[in-house]
């Protein structure tokens, strides 16, 4: 698959970093997007633009900046693993996030399916073949089946306008 991404105009009246903060009003929850390079290298990204799709056929969906140096990993292999972060698994967003030469170094994490690394220690993780790639923007929106997943009790880590959260349950029902 080709990388393009052709920049596009500033949109007038809109000031990117007002409407990232407005966008930021949704909270979401946490993940790390990992797949395997052509040459072995394991590659991650901290995400939080994941979403479920369909049940039916269960798809998801993320995207990734265009300007992403991890961009040509996730196209060449056509898969990748939704690693939904834990709450104690703070550092490891912090780390995902940052341009680090192997940033799976010292994280503990086992082969999945093709051989793409799951973290250990998630609170849920789905395993994806892409099945659809969009360029949309300033971001590649991927749509991916998921072909196995994996979950346990416990809290999730949280994001909302710019800053990490713990939920606390205000409806018990
Ligand atoms: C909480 C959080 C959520 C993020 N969500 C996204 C996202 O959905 N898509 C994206 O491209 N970058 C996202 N980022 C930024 C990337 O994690 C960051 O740019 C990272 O360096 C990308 O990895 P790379 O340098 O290997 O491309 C997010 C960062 C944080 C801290």
């Amino acid at each position: 698959m080709d990388v393009a991404c052709t920049p596009s105009p500033a949109t007038p009246g809109f000031d990117p970093r007002d409407l990232r903060r407005a966008l930021g009003s949704f909270g979401t929850g946490v993940t790390v997007v990992s797949t395997l390079a052509a040459d072995g290298r394991r590659v991650g990204v901290t995400v939080n633009s994941f979403s479920s799709v369909s049940l039916v056929p269960p798809i998801v969906a993320w995207s990734l900046q265009c300007r992403s140096p991890s961009l040509a990993a996730f196209d060449g292999c056509g898969r990748f693993v939704i690693n939904v972060l834990a709450l104690e698994q703070l550092p490891l967003s912090r780390r995902f996030a940052s341009p680090l030469p192997d940033k799976f170094d010292g994280v503990a994490h086992h082969a999945g399916l093709a051989g793409l690394p799951l973290i250990d220690g998630c609170a849920a993780s789905f395993q994806c073949r892409t099945v659809q790639r969009h360029e949309v923007g300033d971001h590649v929106l991927y749509l991916g089946q998921v072909e196995a997943y994996a979950h346990r009790p416990g809290a999730g880590l949280l994001f909302c306008q710019g800053r990490y959260a713990q939920g606390v349950e205000l409806d018990a029902a």
